[in-house]
């Protein structure tokens, strides 16, 4: 069995409170595109064997396509196994839900070659359970708001016409733990400033983006995590603005970084952008992608 695992960005992310449970209550805006990695199944008679191309990412049980398996395998004793071979091209800790994404995929893959006949909602609370990203991809939408921890969802029609991106990522990355302590370490710091001090909202874009309204998604799209970073943060921005002069008329880090995308008005202008971002720096990975 041979499957798509897309990734995802955020248009929006407002962090609104830390829980008593240690995750941050938000408010999301996912988008999902069409840069993704392949992921091959295939049924063997026992375990999970799970083989990748890349170098930086694990191949054993903490890696969250293994996860994914073995959850299945244990909750519903499946006795049948499985290899897994995952082709990488999604950036790693980049805020694009490449391991989520591909744990989602991997639960919806399973419960169609091991025939297991588990409903959407079924995956989704264990999908839940591998990570607060891994929802979404298992909604299978273009566009969802999510609340709660991002695990609360709510599908979003499409705007007609996809919206073209231009991606890059830093030599560095960020891990999602990393991003949210810097902004609890911000909080400790100086405890009465409020997270996200906006008033912009996810409906007020979602309105903007399906009426195309350009002007009003520039001043809409924000990222609360992308203020506490540390150093990284001059590089991030050094980004955000060469994405502007290049023609985005918009750009923004997408969840916990490093990834920062531009939006643009035609696949043409993001593919030129990202031929002159390529040249500017040859340490950042440079990619476009439409809506999927
Ligand atoms: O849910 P997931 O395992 O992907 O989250 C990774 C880490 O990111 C959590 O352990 C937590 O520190 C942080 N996080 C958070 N609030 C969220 C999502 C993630 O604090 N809503």
């Amino acid at each position: 069995m041979k499957l798509f695992s897309p990734a995802k960005i955020n248009l929006f992310l407002k962090i609104l409170s830390r829980r008593a449970d240690g995750y941050h209550e938000l408010e999301t805006l996912f988008e999902r595109i069409s840069l993704g990695d392949t992921i091959f199944l295939k049924t063997i008679p026992s375990g999970i064997r799970l083989q990748t191309n890349a170098r930086n990412i694990p191949s054993d049980s903490s890696n969250l396509v293994w996860q994914a398996a073995d959850l299945l395998q244990k909750r519903y004793g499946v006795k049948k196994g499985v290899a897994i071979r995952l082709v990488k091209r999604i950036p790693v800790a980049a805020g694009l839900g490449g391991g989520s994404s591909n744990a989602a995929t991997v639960l919806m893959g399973l419960n169609r070659l091991w025939k297991m006949k588990l409903s959407r909602k079924e995956l989704l609370s264990l999908a839940a359970e591998i990570g607060s990203d891994v929802p979404f991809f298992v909604l299978d939408t273009s566009f969802a708001i999510g609340k709660g921890r991002g695990e609360i969802l709510k599908k979003i029609n499409p705007p007609k016409a996809p919206i073209w991106h231009c991606l890059v990522k830093p030599p560095f990355g960020i891990s999602t733990k990393e991003a949210y302590q810097g902004l609890s370490k911000h909080l400790k710091a100086s405890p009465k400033q409020k997270l996200t001090p906006l008033r912009a909202n996810v409906n007020m874009l979602l309105h903007s983006i399906q009426k195309g309204d350009q002007e009003r998604v520039k001043r809409l799209l924000t990222n609360s995590l992308e203020v506490y970073l540390d150093k990284r943060l001059t590089s991030i921005l050094k980004i955000k603005s060469e994405l502007i002069r290049q023609g985005a008329f918009v750009s923004l880090m997408s969840g916990s970084g490093s990834t920062v995308f531009g939006l643009f008005r035609s696949k043409l202008e993001a593919a030129r952008a990202a031929k002159i971002l390529k040249k500017i720096n040859k340490t950042w990975k440079v990619f476009i992608a439409s809506t999927w």
